[in-house]
């Protein structure tokens, strides 16, 4: 990869566009200004981290509270905040921890950390049949090494294969399966050897040139699934791929067409090949399913998840194996300072135990369901939305300056996005021009209606200002 960074999922944020100075001027007090200034100072800078837009003081819930005193709703949260930002519950069992045991130094074990990985085993076999064997991490991108590295012992392969456009962490390995080339540009170096990657399932925008109706659905008889197909073929040439690395679903985000998870696990099954999901972000109930790969009916051999396992306080990361791949006991995997850590271990916990417990899974899938429908409407009213996309409460709106070439509309998009936070809702865009909206489980109908209702407006007002 030469050259400038081509357009990315992370790419496009308003962090990194002329806009923010002008948003900063109409929305920041002194002190707000004096804070970004040192945070500008002291920090490396990079890609859509520093700068910064404005300082937070307060996280609760569904929703954020700037220095300067505005409130905004949430939508997007780095995908933390499942249960809402700051959970009561979490915090006191993170406090009661502390008081009780606050780590576990190697060679010696808390009972929090195989209560946690007793949970996520017995998850992973309700879904894939198999026992689930478990590593914790810190980070995601740690915890895709982890699964990398082990699909390379069991395997005695090293490649793996996996998606442009894909992220998976900001380490080496996870940089190399990762397709962005914000985190693998040729000023980086060599990334791991033998990471190949193909075109990604994407149908509004088919890498293979298949068109979608007017709802954004690929015509399979047409298509073939000629991106699944592609998988396929790599692994046949290829013959010794280890894994084939890839989120379920994409968090752009692109939903996959029917089918193509299937194919591609009979792909890797023909091949001697793992199937690594990476759930980072949308595992444990994102997309209305506990797993998003469930949606596809096609099972992992190994998943990883993160973020809002943490409870949206600890950072904590897990890679999930099938047991019978436990094939590397004489070797080093992650072996992380915080692996069997107690209190991320008690976050986890507690996490898990009020995502069942309070059934925000089903309630993401009905109100996920609610807003898409809702967001189609908007479609019917709004031209620069060319095309509307999610499963349960991750989504996508894609801004074009015109649905017949459906040229991304970027410049609208970032415009779209501040008039947004102005309003008080908070989002991220991917790809430059998808409007992603990420909101917690816990959000209600209202919060939903609050959100689609500024972006309504915010899409009005760009069509009068055009
Ligand atoms: C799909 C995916 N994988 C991996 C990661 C990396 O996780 P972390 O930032 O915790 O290292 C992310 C983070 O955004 C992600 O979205």
């Amino acid at each position: 990869m030469k050259g400038e960074p081509l357009p990315a999922q992370s790419e496009g944020d308003i962090n990194s566009t002329p806009l923010r100075a002008q948003w900063q001027s109409q929305h920041l007090d002194a002190a707000s200004r004096a804070l970004l200034e040192r945070d500008n100072r002291v920090f490396l800078h990079q890609s859509v981290s520093t700068p910064c837009l404005s300082p937070i003081v307060r996280a609760q819930g569904v929703y954020i509270h700037d220095m300067a005193g505005k409130r905004y709703l949430d939508f997007h949260g780095n995908n933390v905040h499942h249960l809402g930002h700051g959970h009561p519950e979490v915090v006191v069992a993170i406090k009661a921890q502390l008081d009780e045991l606050s780590f576990a130094p190697r060679r010696f074990v808390s009972e929090r950390a195989v209560e946690l990985a007793e949970a996520l085993s017995r998850r992973f076999e309700a879904f894939t049949g198999h026992a689930g064997r478990v590593l914790f991490t810190t980070g995601g991108s740690d915890a895709v090494e982890v699964a990398i590295k082990l699909a390379r012992m069991v395997t005695g392969r090293y490649k793996t294969l996996s998606f442009w456009d894909a992220f998976h962490g900001a380490g080496f390995g996870a940089s190399s399966v990762g397709g962005e080339s914000l985190f693998r540009h040729s000023r980086m170096g060599p990334m791991v050897p033998g990471t190949e990657h193909v075109a990604p399932f994407g149908c509004y925008r088919c890498a293979y040139g298949h068109p979608v109706d007017a709802q954004g659905q690929p015509d399979l008889q047409r298509c073939a699934l000629a991106c699944a197909a592609m998988v396929r073929y790599v692994l046949e040439r290829e013959g010794d791929v280890a894994a084939v690395v890839a989120e379920p679903a994409r968090a752009v985000p692109f939903i996959p067409p029917p089918g193509y998870w299937q194919a591609v696990r009979e792909a890797c099954h023909a091949h001697g090949t793992l199937l690594i999901f990476d759930e980072i972000p949308t595992g444990l109930g994102k997309t209305g399913r506990f797993f998003a790969a469930e949606h596809d009916q096609a099972v992992p051999d190994i998943t990883v998840l993160g973020k809002a396992l943490g409870g949206g306080v600890m950072p904590l990361a897990a890679c999930v194996a099938r047991a019978d791949l436990n094939v590397a006991g004489d070797f080093a995997l992650g072996h992380y300072t915080h692996e069997k850590n107690p209190v991320t271990a008690a976050a986890g916990l507690t996490t898990l135990r009020i995502i069942e417990r309070e059934g925000w899974v089903e309630h993401a899938r009905e109100v996920g369901a609610y807003a898409l429908q809702r967001l189609r409407e908007l479609q019917s009213r709004h031209p620069l939305i060319g095309d509307v996309r999610g499963r349960g409460l991750l989504m996508g709106i894609a801004l074009v300056e015109s649905r017949q070439d459906k040229r991304p509309a970027k410049a609208a998009a970032e415009r779209v996005l501040s008039r947004c936070l102005s309003q008080g809702l908070s989002f991220k865009t991917t790809m430059g021009n998808v409007l992603t909206w990420t909101p917690p489980l816990i959000v209600s109908r209202e919060q939903m209606d609050e959100a689609l209702d500024i972006l309504d407006r915010s899409l009005s007002e760009e069509l009068r200002a055009a």
